[in-house]
Parts: C-alpha cells; sequence; structure tokens
C-alpha cells in the first residue's frame, strides 16, 4: 500500500505538535519535515532545534528532506535530533558518496533527491547504496505548487533501472500531489507520496488521506 507522507510545511506552526499528533492519528504513516537553508533554496524553514523538539515529543518515523548547501556538515545533527530518513539533494554541493556513508554511519536510512531539471539517470550510479529516491515535482522551495507530470517519467525510469538490477529502493514524490496527481505518480512506480496543503490545509486530515490512499487505488504500491 501507498505510503504517506504530510509535509508540516503547510501546519500551523503555532500548534505544531497537535497538528502532526492528529496526522498521525488520521493514518500518516511518517513525517515529512523540509528543512531549507535559503541558499539552496529561495525560503528558509526550519532546522535542527524544531526536529529534535517534535521527535522528543512524538515518537513518529521522521521523513528528514534537506534542502540546503553542504548536507554532509549536517548529516549527523539532523540524525541525532532524530531523524529515521536523511534525503539530501544530489545538486548539493557535498560529495555524494560521503554523504551517503555518513547518513549511514549515524544510523539513519539515506535518501537522495533531484529537482525537476536533474534527469533520473543521474541517480542511477547510487541505487545500490540509497534506501529512497525522492523525485521533486515542483521546484523545491515552496509549498502549495503545481505537479510537473514529467516527474512520473522519471519515477517510472528509476523504478525500471532499479528493477533491472534486482534493487528496491522506495522512491518519493515530493511537491503538488492531490487526488489527481497522487495516481500518476503510484502508477509510475512511487511508494511514498509527500503532500503538504492536501493533508494539513484539509478541513478533515483523515478523510483527505484515506481518499489519497483510495485514489491511487490498485496503482498503490
Ligand atoms: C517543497 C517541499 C514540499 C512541499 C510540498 O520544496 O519539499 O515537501 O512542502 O507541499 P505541497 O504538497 O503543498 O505541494
Ligand atoms: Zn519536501
Amino acid at each position: 500500500m501507498v505510503k504517506l507522507s504530510p509535509s508540516i510545511l503547510a501546519a500551523d506552526f503555532t500548534r505544531l505538535g497537535e497538528s502532526c499528533a492528529a496526522v498521525l492519528d488520521a493514518g500518516a504513516d511518517m513525517l515529512h519535515i523540509d528543512v531549507m537553508d535559503g541558499a539552496f533554496v529561495p525560503n528558509i524553514s526550519l532546522g535542527v532545534p524544531v526536529l529534535a523538539a517534535l521527535s522528543a515529543h512524538l515518537p513518529a518515523f521522521y521523513d528528514v528532506h534537506l534542502m540546503i548547501r553542504h548536507p554532509l556538515q549536517y548529516v549527523k545533527p539532523f540524525c541525532d535530533a532524530g531523524a529515521s530518513l536523511l534525503t539530501f539533494h544530489l545538486e548539493a554541493e557535498s560529495d555524494p558518496w560521503r554523504t551517503i556513508r555518513a547518513i549511514h554511519a549515524a544510523g539513519c536510512r539515506a535518501g537522495m533527491s533531484i529537482r525537476p531539471a536533474t534527469p533520473p539517470g543521474a541517480v542511477f550510479p547510487y541505487l545500490g547504496e540509497l534506501e529512497l529516491v525522492l523525485v521533486m515535482s515542483v521546484e523545491p522551495g515552496f509549498g502549495g505548487q503545481k505537479f510537473m507530470p514529467q516527474a512520473a517519467e522519471k519515477i517510472a525510469a528509476i523504478r525500471a533501472e532499479a528493477l533491472r538490477r534486482g534493487l528496491a529502493p522506495e522512491i518519493e514524490v515530493d511537491g503538488g500531489i492531490n487526488l489527481s496527481t497522487a495516481p500518476l505518480c503510484t502508477n509510475a512506480g512511487a511508494d511514498v507520496l509527500v503532500a503538504g496543503s492536501a493533508v494539513f490545509r484539509a478541513p478533515d486530515p483523515a478523510g483527505a488521506i484515506a481518499a489519497l490512499r483510495t485514489a491511487c487505488g490498485a496503482g498503490g504500491a
């Protein structure tokens, strides 16, 4: 079944703990934590202290998405703060092999993300070392953007290459996920859907999560 990872970027930050607990109760599989540094992307969100506070307060699988330059420098602080999975961008300025090794050494699962302009083949050399590949379906930096349909082709290309080599990394997609775009992604081979606005801004998060799962139907991985 498809996994849902609501992005806390769309949460009410004045009631962050309660809102996160509510989406977990509503059936979310994990929490997606968007970290932005104002340099890799033109926005600043939150960092280590917020993750540490949340993870100490609320046991969950923390799916941490680093949209920052020099991610290698920050691997240990984020893993120590409670990240379960730490995803960095291939386009960020750290050696990918060293970054993956550092994430594993810190006891986390390793994910690699690519921006919309980066071709899927860019992740192929690393597939055997990664627990997850994150395909961005919007330009990273802001919630509430429109899904770019090319993401589905990229997911399919990565899934095909993984299958060809007998590998099974999870494939996650992030940006503009809603009832119409979610099935395009799961049909292409995505296992994990990030959804910010569609879950946290829904009047009924439990209903929104259930509807997303239903929309993915039998196509859900
Ligand atoms: C964008 C972030 C996303 C974003 C998704 O840079 O990585 O996780 O919050 O938000 P929606 O689901 O609203 O597009
Ligand atoms: Zn994200």
